[in-house]
């Protein structure tokens, strides 16, 4: 059984269709904590909703990001992680951080990388007018929301989308790609090679959504 700790930081959707999945797709992982930097992330309700341990490390209430840091690993480390899931994680992590979960801990991005790092991915697509927009799930290295891209998912940008709708057109989509990916990880059919991800998997690492919007 791998072991997973995700972390959030509000809604927690993407959490939540990790959780669902492992348990109905009965994967041979099981969700050890849920921690979230924010005492008020709705997400939290859920995990302990379904018998999942939580835990709040508050940056609030930490002087600089290496107090932090070392506060959330000692946090994570009790529960042995075999994979760290950042799911809406609204942080930026230090080096060191990353570093000690190298190759085991995963990001979920709503944008198309290498395109879109950062915030406002939704608005700055529509401004940028791109026809397709997406997310992509990568592992973490220090670079912000670069690292090996495991899958990506894709949507049409519409006529008359505002930031809200294509940041749902996404969203549906991300509660498809990321369980899918963090599934790979539990089965042990990813590889890192040169910067790249190998899958050993029939399954696809592009997904289509949107397509009915
Ligand atoms: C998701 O769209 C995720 O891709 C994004 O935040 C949202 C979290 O939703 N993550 C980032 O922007 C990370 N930089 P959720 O809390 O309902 O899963």
């Amino acid at each position: 059984m791998k072991k997973l700790v995700i972390l959030i930081s509000g809604r927690g959707s993407n959490m939540e269709a990790i959780v669902r999945a492992c348990a109905v797709q009965r994967w041979p992982a099981r969700v050890a904590a849920v921690v979230s930097n924010r005492p008020d992330a709705a997400g939290l309700a859920f995990a302990a909703a379904h018998g999942i341990a939580t835990a709040v490390v508050d940056h609030t209430q930490f002087d600089g990001r290496d107090a932090f840091d070392a506060a959330l690993a000692q946090v994570l480390d009790a529960h042995e992680p075999d994979l760290v899931v950042l799911a809406g994680f609204m942080r930026v992590l230090t080096p060191a951080f990353v570093e000690r979960y190298a190759a085991r801990m995963m990001n979920v991005h709503p944008s198309l990388l290498p395109s879109f790092t950062g915030l406002h991915t939704h608005q700055r697509a529509l401004d940028a007018g791109v026809a397709v927009h997406g997310a992509t799930v990568h592992f973490v290295t220090a670079a912000l929301d670069h690292g090996p891209i495991i899958a990506q998912g894709v949507v049409p940008v519409l006529a008359g989308d505002d930031a809200a709708a294509l940041a749902a057109r996404v969203l549906r989509l991300e509660h498809e790609l990321y369980p899918r990916a963090v599934r790979w990880f539990v089965e042990d059919r990813l590889r890192v090679r040169d910067g790249r991800v190998e899958l050993a998997a029939a399954e696809p690492r592009l997904l289509f959504g949107g397509n009915t919007v």
